[in-house]
């Protein structure tokens, strides 16, 4: 049989050259990629065996698959040892009777563990969850308790963090670190890799079959699984190849966390199926660690986000001197609005054009996008990418002409589309509300060009430093706190951040207002929710503005901050 992937390049080449957007966009079709995967001689797939096996067993197996750096470990794998150590790991999870369709999280840094945990759970059909390190118990709790997951590979450090004996569902802990004393339901990481085989027999998948929850957050209840099938692989090599450039002579740097969607479908999934070597950097953001990464590595294909690169902004010009970034020949950007401003400056700083793309936790795959070939605006998020039809929609479905701002909807299916919301079919649905449609949740419009232009989020879900926050669920914490009697949660403007969160809060009968007050609240949701969740600016207010239905008016909220008319308030309680 012809390797598959042979195949899907002959097709994307044939189909969408590059050169002409139009050309490629006109000839382009979804099911001729995906006839080129014959995959296995069974039909069935895994994601683990095409990202990593596929290129073990031929030759890149001695090529480096992961660089992997923190201010302690310096290391790298080869695409033949990721094989062996995903394999031993599954052979872990086999053994203590975890099995296709388990819900697995991992909750940990960004080391090489997380990595081969990952592929491992796939390998053997389990269904991951990530989960950022920054979590506290309840944002753990929420995820594992919504998705009955039976497992979680996660640190000693963090393990607290875990309310195992709240969790029914629960029956195994696996530790990353030393000295594990292990008991019932509880493995020593690294005692069992070293014990389990190198040799594992993988289970083959549906194309539909389960393959991650990425828990996000959206303006209304508690934070929702959205789940992803293997059969988004095709969507994340195809994009792999068009959107980041990637060959096999690349060095690629993902500076996303795995928790996140970008640090899955592109820190993982795309460079891999593409045969790229991957770069991880573990430890805190600093302007000069980032860049000694990409002069160290020579990394050729760098995919970050607008307030990391304003962040990089802030910290001048001068440190880039220093540094050799000639390596770079293709940088990219996601997550939030770039700003035109910052675009002009890696021009002149890096000699590169940073390429804007959009997409969405539920997307699982870029969708609108600069890729190498275009022309950028700075500004515009790009133009949908060949396979993909978007367009500006109003209330009823009906297509808006260019220059018009509305709903920004996507033409349904694609690839990597999530194929449901776990336990909450109805959310799901809503999406789909529009016969045809995707419906994102953001606002933009459409140029006489084609390129599309973020205008914002049409729900109170708060954008802050690229991370997606739900409005309800720091304000379910806040309430939690003793002094709080209601809370009205928005993301108020921020040139680094894009957003910052900023409470509204009335207090509860004999509690005064103060600087302590405030600083002991913020404390309290970053201990129990997470940093990134709690609010840096607090306002105490006698009340909050709300529905006769009792329901918060948070667009009254950001009026008030904005300085704006707080439009309709016929539904205004008082
Ligand atoms: C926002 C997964 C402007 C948008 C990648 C979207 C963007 C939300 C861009 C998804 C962009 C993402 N320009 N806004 N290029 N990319 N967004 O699921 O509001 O965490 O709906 O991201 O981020 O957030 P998520």
């Amino acid at each position: 049989m012809s390797n598959p992937n042979e195949e899907i390049m002959k097709a994307i080449a044939a189909h969408s050259n590059l050169g002409s957007y139009d050309a490629a966009r006109e000839n382009f079709s979804w099911q001729e990629i995906e006839r080129q995967f014959t995959w296995s001689d069974t039909g069935r797939i895994n994601m683990a065996f095409e990202a990593i096996d596929r290129h073990a067993d031929s030759g890149l197996k001695d090529k480096v698959a992961l660089y992997y750096s923190d201010d302690n470990r310096d290391e790298s794998y080869t695409f033949g040892e990721m094989k062996r150590n995903s394999n031993r790991f599954g052979n872990v999870l086999r053994k203590a009777g975890i099995a296709k369709g388990d819900r697995i999280f991992i909750f940990m840094p960004r080391t090489p563990e997380l990595y081969f945990a990952l592929l491992g759970s796939l390998k053997i059909g389990a269904i991951v969850g990530p989960l950022f390190e920054a979590f506290m118990e309840t944002a753990v709790r929420d995820r594992l308790e919504d998705s009955s997951a039976v497992a979680i590979i996660t640190t000693p450090a963090l393990l607290s963090r875990v309310p195992v004996g709240e969790l029914p569902s629960l029956k195994h802990v696996i530790l990353v670190g030393h000295d594990i004393e292990p008991a019932e339901g509880r493995y020593d990481f690294y005692k069992e890799m070293e014990e389990a085989s190198e040799e594992l027999q993988i289970e083959w998948m549906d194309r539909e079959d389960g393959m991650l929850l990425h828990y996000t957050s959206g303006s209304t209840g508690k934070p929702k699984g959205v789940y992803h099938v293997h059969n988004a692989m095709i969507h994340h090599y195809y994009t792999g190849k068009i959107v980041l450039d990637l060959n096999e002579n690349d060095v690629y740097w993902c500076t996303a966390d795995p928790g996140w969607v970008t640090g899955t479908s592109y820190g993982i999934f795309a460079p891999w199926l593409n045969g790229a070597t991957n770069v991880v950097r573990g430890g805190r953001f600093s302007p000069q660690s980032w860049y000694k990464t990409i002069e160290r590595y020579r990394i050729t294909v760098w995919y970050s986000a607008p307030t990391a690169f304003r962040m990089l902004m802030g910290a001048g010009d001068e440190a880039v001197k220093e540094i050799d970034l000639s390596s770079l020949r293709h940088v990219l950007s996601v997550g939030e609005p770039l700003n035109p401003e910052v675009v002009r400056w890696g021009m002149k700083v890096y000699g590169q054009r940073i390429h804007d793309t959009w997409w969405m936790t539920e997307t699982g795959g870029q969708l609108i996008c600069n890729y190498p070939s275009m022309d950028i605006k700075p500004g515009s998020m790009g133009k949908p990418i060949p396979g993909v039809d978007a367009a500006i929609v109003d209330d009823n479905g009906k297509v808006l002409p260019p220059f018009r701002m509305g709903n920004l909807a996507i033409r349904t299916p694609w690839p990597a589309m999530m194929r449901k919301v776990w336990n909450n079919p109805a959310k799901y649905e809503e999406y789909f509300r529009l016969t045809g449609w995707y419906v994102s949740g953001d606002s933009a419009y459409m140029d006489d060009e084609g390129y599309f232009w973020f205008q914002g989020r049409v729900d109170d879900v708060i954008n802050t430093a690229g991370e997606r926050v739900g409005p309800f669920e720091v304000e379910s914490k806040l309430v939690e706190h003793p002094a709080v009697a209601e809370a009205g949660v928005i993301g108020k403007p921020d040139p680094v951040r894009g957003e910052v969160i900023k409470a509204f809060i009335s207090l509860r009968e004999g509690y005064a207002p103060s600087e302590e007050l405030k600083a002991d609240i913020s404390k309290f949701v970053k201990e129990g929710l997470s940093a990134h969740a709690a609010p840096r600016e607090i306002e105490f207010k006698d009340k909050l503005p709300k529905t006769r239905s009792g329901k918060i008016m948070r667009r009254v909220l950001k009026a008030w901050e904005l300085n704006l008319p707080s439009g309709d308030m016929s539904t205004i309680e008082d």
